[in-house]
């Protein structure tokens, strides 16, 4: 059971309304072992830094048994660690240490599919058609002469078609990689198993789940054409009446798993990855649902004052429908770092995965990146941090062909890197790779760091008082002792275009100048906290945030 030591000023049971989550990428978070594969001891030896940098828990990605087809989502075994990362007395030992140092553990579930590799995908393959092995999955017969054609024409998210041919000539449906088979979440069995594994790790301690693909679990069983084109697959995920995306038969399926959670004495909590269409993310928010969801339209939006403010408006007014709190989150494993993306000219996310090969000025990046951690930190109530982003990472756009891993890369016939270039692992001390990656000499990491990275390990930036580290450290810091970044008041006041200006509690204001022009501060304010230097009159030069105390 869990029992953290330090709780915020919520109660116990509510900590995830306002908490900060560091995402751990765990093949790339630290080393412990050095084989160039990141592990838990590695991110139990580190984990004093994540109560030192002030966060409330971690979300480890996946970490199960896995071939690593898409990095670890194609499980092969949700009950057990992937031997390259430990052993399940490994996990039991991080609990109790994230525990003692008052930090929560969220694991990652991958309910809409599995390995090919698992027991019973490989058992499905061995039965036949019509067999209560096959049902737990999606297998069709296909269309055409000799059934030769897929079923439907449904595209992958990773490239090409959503089915694969079995070698009996029946085809199975996954909405990603082959080697991710689709599961028939109409299949009491696998309902049963799902609920059995919540329950496995919430007996062992774990606080809470990441839900893959939340808005995809449920599918139209005539599944009918789409009449899509390749590439406007994710963008079919806002579609309404998708026989796939974020179908309403989805939500049974979380109101059966609060039930769970709200079993345990101190509650265990959801999270939704769950791309939907404007207003739709409340619906999983429902009190007998999910706790809270990640806000992807955040992360993608413009780095553009007027767009943030409306994804900032109707994120809470949507939310607060439902009595859930708002996240904020600007980077995570599958979009590149935003760093980069602050530092090109069109700063949102406009493509599905990544917008490849547009140039950046990374000191811009780093310098809007600064303002939006600070923006994003001061709003109500919980934020993302994706592991690396306190140190001022960028994405590695220059990673060998020969070395990138992603499943896109390959099923897109070599035309999209796909997302490695945002998972290489951390640097943390020394001049030369690793980096410190491995806690000794160790085996060269799964993906290589640039030369560059030496100004950007931990210990660098350690050392540096005006360092992104330094900056997020403050900021966390503010936010669990300054009342006003505690509760969940929020009012904007009139500002300049192209600039933010709002009130947290009372007498806290935040202001963002996203525009080309210095701004003259509030009258009777004085700074806490700023992203960058403020200008010597009492201006806010452009792309800096500050937080103000307003008398
Ligand atoms: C979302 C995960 O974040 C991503 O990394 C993964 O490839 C897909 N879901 C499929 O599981």
């Amino acid at each position: 059971m869990s029992n953290p030591t330090r709780t915020n000023d919520a109660a116990n049971d509510s900590w995830w309304r306002s908490a900060v989550i560091y995402q751990v990428y765990i093949r790339s978070f630290a080393d412990g072992d050095g084989d160039g594969t990141g592990d838990i001891a590695g991110l139990r030896s580190r984990l004093q830094y994540l109560a030192y940098l002030g966060v409330d828990a971690i979300w480890i990605n996946p970490w199960y048994p896995s071939p690593l087809a898409d990095g670890g989502y194609d499980v092969s075994d949700f009950r057990d660690i992937h031997p390259a990362y430990g052993t399940l007395e490994d996990a039991r030992k991080l609990l109790a240490e994230a525990h003692q140092l008052g930090l929560r553990v969220i694991l990652d579930i991958v309910p809409n599919h599995v390995s090919d590799q698992h027991a019973w995908f490989q058992q499905a393959l061995a039965a036949p058609p019509g067999s209560p092995e096959r049902e737990r999955f999606v297998f069709r017969d296909g269309r055409g002469e000799g059934g030769s054609l897929p079923p439907n024409d449904w595209y992958a998210a990773f490239g090409g078609s959503t089915w694969t041919r079995t070698p009996d000539g029946q085809w199975y449906l996954h909405l990603f990689a082959p080697e991710q088979p689709d599961l028939n979440w109409d299949n009491a069995g696998v309902r049963a198993e799902f609920e059995s594994i919540l329950r496995f790790w919430f007996d062992l301690g774990v606080d809470g789940f990441r839900i893959d693909v939340a808005h995809g679990m449920a599918k139209d069983p005539a599944l009918p054409d789409l009449g899509l084109t390749e590439f406007s697959v994710i963008a079919g995920e806002g579609q309404e009446g998708h026989p796939h995306w974020d179908r309403d038969d989805v939500h049974d399926i979380f109101r059966s798993w609060r039930v769970i959670a709200d079993s345990y004495p101190d509650p265990r909590v959801f999270v939704a990855e769950a791309h939907v269409r404007p207003g739709r993310l409340a619906d999983y928010l429902r009190p007998d649902q999910l706790h809270t969801a990640f806000n992807f339209d955040f992360l993608k939006c413009a780095l553009e004052a007027d767009k943030l403010r409306e994804v900032i408006d109707r994120t809470i007014t949507d939310l607060a429908k439902v009595g859930a709190p708002a996240t904020w989150v600007l980077s995570n494993h599958d979009e590149a770092r935003h760093v980069t993306r602050y530092g090109r000219a069109h700063t949102g996310v406009t493509t599905p995965m990544r917008d490849q090969g547009h140039s950046t000025d990374l000191a811009l990046g780093t310098r809007r990146a600064r303002a939006a951690a600070l923006l994003m930190l001061a709003l109500p109530v919980g934020a993302y941090i994706y592991q690396g982003e306190e140190l001022g990472l960028y994405e590695v756009e220059d990673l060998p062909e020969s070395v990138l891993q992603d499943p896109t890369w390959e099923r897109s016939g070599h035309t999209v890197r796909g997302r490695d270039g945002c998972r290489v692992p951390l640097p943390w001390t020394g001049d030369t790779p690793p980096f410190g990656f491995g806690t000794f000499v160790s085996a060269a990491p799964w993906l290589p760091q640039p030369d560059a990275w030496k100004s950007y390990t931990a210990e660098a930036n350690q050392a540096d008082r005006t360092s992104m580290l330094q900056l997020y450290r403050s900021a966390l810091r503010l936010r669990r002792t300054n009342p006003g970044l505690r509760g969940e008041e929020f009012r904007w006041l009139d500002s300049p275009p192209g600039t933010l200006l709002f009130e947290r509690g009372t007498g806290l204001l935040c202001a963002v100048n996203l525009s080309d022009q210095p701004i003259p501060l509030p009258d009777a304010s004085s700074p806490l906290i700023a992203s960058g230097p403020l200008g010597k009159d009492g201006v806010l030069p452009p792309d800096t945030t500050v937080l103000l105390h307003w008398d």
